[in-house]
């Protein structure tokens, strides 16, 4: 399967480059993994329930198929709940019984989500079958619920039943007994087996709390077989965009136009073909750590108190370390999570002054601000072309944001806002 997965790649990237001219790759393992850890993201940190479950799946799996491909299985672990859009139905999914409405909502959604990715293709139907319990499979008139979407199935229960405030070891007889209450109804009875008897072993468990060990695994196992090209970073890229922009509901396209706005800025600034490319792929992400806001201060219907635009703030923080574990893409990292700095240091998270923001980043705050203010919000209507040049030229005054960038958004106005594309 793996095989198959590369040659798959190895085809599209002979094709980008002949195509665009241009090699950009990225560790398919690496985006899967940022994007698990975004959609894990609390308001307090992050709960690494994807990676977690990633681990246990791996784990049955290998005792079960032997020397067999686990990429699919992985992958599919670290995107299982992408579908889930609010911090309630996260909540809800952490009960071991969930409501079925959402179960089912969730998984459909992620399965809809995945097909934005040609490369995730495979991981699909895992996605889509990961809460479908055992006993119902042979109602599904022949449609296959993949062996790895009925091993996540009781990755993903085994590990909300660990209580994080509680020692793990203290733990296992109880979670033991209450998955072998729901073996051939929840659950596959042979994939149940095979945990019961890893479960014997401290070290299995151990091991779901060790961050390194899975690190380490990972990389053994798939460190640099899979690599991604342009084609497939655009898409994931895209995939984050409408992750975050379904978690908002005020402003449903608002990465998508902060890419198309600040890909045609760069544009006509003559940036390179390559830094246009990555002012897209930067516009996408540039709001991805705002899966950490809750949705309760998202959704809100009006101005923010002093504490929630604290919250609020630590949205470009996120962004930063969730880019930064892609490894090669620092620049698509700096410019995505520099959007809310100022040039004269009064911006966010970082304080950054004008000689530590480059082009790049000048230009992704002057996306970010006028995507802002031509977007309908709940409290007042979308800006005209003459009042949003107005704010954005007080602002140069004030050696808020870059001078030569609005001056190419003002020449180029119809182009680069009004033309969605
Ligand atoms: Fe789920
Ligand atoms: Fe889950
Ligand atoms: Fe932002």
């Amino acid at each position: 399967m793996l095989e198959s997965l590369i040659n798959k790649v190895d085809i599209r990237n002979k094709i980008d480059i002949q195509e665009e001219g241009k090699i950009m790759t990225v560790n398919l393992l690496d985006l899967a993994n940022m994007l698990s850890v975004s959609v894990d993201l609390m308001e307090d940190g992050v709960y690494h329930h994807g990676q977690r479950v990633a681990y246990i799946a791996y784990r049955i799996f290998q005792e079960l198929y032997p020397g067999e491909d686990a990429f699919n299985l992985v992958l599919a672990s670290f995107l299982h709940d992408i579908g889930i859009d609010s911090d309630e139905k996260k909540k809800e999914a952490r009960n071991f019984i969930v409501d079925e409405i959402i179960l089912s909502r969730h998984t459909v959604d992620g399965e809809k989500l995945l097909s934005k990715v040609d490369l995730l293709e495979d991981t699909r139907s895992i996605v889509k079958h990961h809460h479908t319990q055992f006993k119902d499979i042979i109602k599904l008139n022949g449609e296959i619920v993949p062996i790895e979407a009925q091993i996540i199935a009781l990755a993903d229960r085994i590990e909300v039943l660990i209580d994080p405030h509680q020692y793990i070891l203290d733990q296992t007889v109880d979670i033991i007994s209450k998955i072998k209450k729901f073996s051939g109804t929840m659950f596959n009875p042979k994939i149940v087996d095979c945990f019961i008897e890893l479960a014997e072993k401290e070290a299995f468990w151990l091991d779901i709390d060790n961050e390194y060990a899975h690190f380490r695994l990972w990389q053994k196992k798939f460190g640099r077989k899979s690599i991604a090209y342009e084609k497939d970073i655009r898409q994931f890229a895209i995939l984050c965009g409408d992750i975050v922009d379904r978690k908002s509901p005020f402003t449903s396209n608002h990465s998508k136009r902060v890419a198309s706005i600040s890909r045609k800025l760069g544009q006509t600034l003559f940036m390179s073909d390559k830094d246009v490319f990555l002012l897209e792929i930067a516009g996408e992400l540039h709001d991805i750590g705002k899966l950490s806001i809750p949705t309760s201060i998202l959704h809100k219907n009006g101005g923010l108190t002093a504490e929630e635009y604290r919250i609020i703030k630590q949205h470009s923080y996120y962004t930063y370390y969730l880019i930064d574990r892609l490894n090669t893409m620092d620049m698509v990292r700096d410019w995505a999570a520099f959007h809310h700095e100022r040039l004269d240091g009064s911006g966010y998270p970082f304080h950054l002054k004008g000689n530590q923001l480059d082009l790049g980043s000048r230009v992704m705050a002057v996306a970010d601000i006028v995507t802002a203010l031509s977007e309908d919000r709940p409290y007042r209507n979308r800006l005209e072309k003459n009042q949003i040049m107005k704010i954005l030229w007080d602002m140069v005054k004030n050696n808020k944001i870059d001078g030569d960038v609005v001056r190419s958004l003002e020449s180029n106005y119809d182009f680069i806002v009004l033309d969605i594309n």
